[in-house]
């Protein structure tokens, strides 16, 4: 890989813990392999992030609702939805250092690339997680925890058409977490044993043109990169070859994206066609029946559906990636999260030019609470003023408000463009309308 995309990784990742967007999981006794927790800036930018999804996907439409199901499920949705049986990684391991690999991912299947040792034969690794129900061991339920989040919606498609009024074609979107016991780990929060996904089951007739419906849902999830900020020319998509293709589906488009530890192009999100795979085999499993009357022709079916999918920790390193820049030079040189401001865990940083000067902090604060009450906020009084804005850039704060002396005098402040870094004077009066026009609402 690239050295200087290689620095960049490394980069983001020691700014995402510096700053607090993401940690290593179980820090404090030398951390969980594989696991991550979010801190204050982190928890904003993925609820913007799936906040803007649901707006987009969910709420902006008439033919999608949401559901929020369980994380535990009854090892029969498994059974049924063939996971216990397919959902499995062909690993090798290391006879002498014992790691793990998964086969499709070793370059040289001859010898282990972390000491050189010879590997034992191909085995297959289940990716889902067992949960055991009850106290008492040796009676206990074993249940999983959900592998997908997709799973929840079929066996909830019933429940969802009996208790609302939706007609097909229509759609049920759902964001939570998914659990895999992946081998292949490592890239930060890239593929990790507990993430979380927003995805769409969108039910179709049998005979609907599906590839047509497919085709619009890929230009939707085009649209939803572009309203988040990511750049159309750092994505891929890869038309997955028939033998290639996920057990349960007849089209697959993997959405790719440009990470900067990977010299190619590796999945952000998905698109599939899953025909009618799923809900028929709950219908068998269950007893229950999974079809639809479509009361003006009569006709009795068991729906189609198309599948986009995202991950929303993926999302968040593809947008860190995407706005992390580096501008200026030696001492001059600063750190900028151009995060497109619907993004940006805080929208505003105010504060008084001097921390000491009571008159000017008491302005400040006015302004802040004001403006809190509209616009996630930050008060910023510490070091200079230089260095302040600099730690604004860093975190992607679009904007700086500063009150000065003058402030006291002609009731304006200086706003400051993290981007641009020009600043200009606006009365605190007018303050609630230039940013409802600069952050869009
Ligand atoms: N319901 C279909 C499904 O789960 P997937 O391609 O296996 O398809 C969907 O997963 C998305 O979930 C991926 O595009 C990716 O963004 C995210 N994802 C999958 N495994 C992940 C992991 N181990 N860590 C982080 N994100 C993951």
């Amino acid at each position: 890989m690239a050295k200087k995309e290689e620095n960049k990784m490394e980069k983001i990742v020691s700014l995402a813990k510096r700053r607090g967007f993401v940690y290593p999981g179980s820090d404090i006794y030398g951390g969980l392999a594989n696991t991550y927790d979010y801190g204050p800036l982190g928890v904003e930018l993925k609820n913007n992030i799936k906040r803007a999804w649901w707006k987009y996907f969910i709420q902006d439409r008439e033919d999608m609702v949401g559901i929020d199901g369980g994380i535990i499920s009854s090892a029969k949705v498994w059974e049924a939805s063939g996971h216990i049986k397919n959902f499995k990684d062909p690993l090798v391991e290391c006879k002498k250092c014992h790691h793990r690999f998964r086969v499709d991912k070793l370059k040289d299947l001859k010898k282990c690339p972390d000491c050189g040792g010879e590997f034992t034969e191909e085995k297959q690794f289940s990716l889902l997680f067992k949960a055991m129900i009850g106290p008492v061991e040796g009676e206990q339920e074993t249940a999983y925890l959900r592998g997908e989040t997709a799973q929840n919606i079929f066996v909830n498609f019933k429940n969802v058409l009996n208790s609302n009024n939706k007609k097909i074609p229509f759609g049920i979107g759902q964001i939570g977490k998914a659990f895999r016991n992946e081998v292949t780990t490592g890239n930060f929060i890239f593929r990790t044993l507990e993430f979380e996904q927003m995805e769409i089951e969108y039910f179709i007739a049998p005979d609907a043109d599906w590839n047509k419906i497919f085709e619009n849902w890929v230009d939707d999830i085009h649209n939803f990169a572009d309203l988040i900020g990511l750049n159309k020319k750092n994505f891929n998509d890869d038309e997955i070859k028939k033998d290639e293709l996920a057990f349960y589906s007849k089209r697959t488009i993997d959405m790719e994206y440009k990470f900067p530890f990977s010299d190619e192009h590796e999945e952000l999100w998905a698109i599939a066609y899953r025909t009618d795979y799923d809900l028929t085999q709950h219908q068998k499993a269950s007893g229950q029946s999974m079809e639809y009357f479509d009361e003006p022709t009569k006709a009795k079916y068991i729906p189609h559906v198309i599948e986009p999918t995202f991950g929303v920790d993926r999302t968040l390193l593809a947008l860190l990636s995407e706005a992390y820049h580096e501008e200026g030079e030696g001492d001059e040189m600063r750190v900028v999260l151009k995060l497109k401001p619907n993004m940006a865990p805080y929208k505003i940083a105010v504060a008084p030019l001097l921390g000491n000067k009571e008159k000017l902090s008491e302005k400040a604060r006015e302004i802040f609470v004001e403006l809190k009450k509209k616009w996630n906020c930050v008060w910023d009084d510490r070091g200079n003023i230089g260095k302040r804005y600099r730690s604004q850039d860093e975190i992607g704060t679009p904007y700086f408000i500063v009150v000065d002396f003058d402030s006291l005098e002609d009731e304006a402040v200086t706003v400051r463009d993290r981007d641009t870094t020009k600043q200009e004077r606006v009365k605190i009066a007018d303050l609630d309308s230039y940013f409802s026009e600069k952050l869009n609402n």
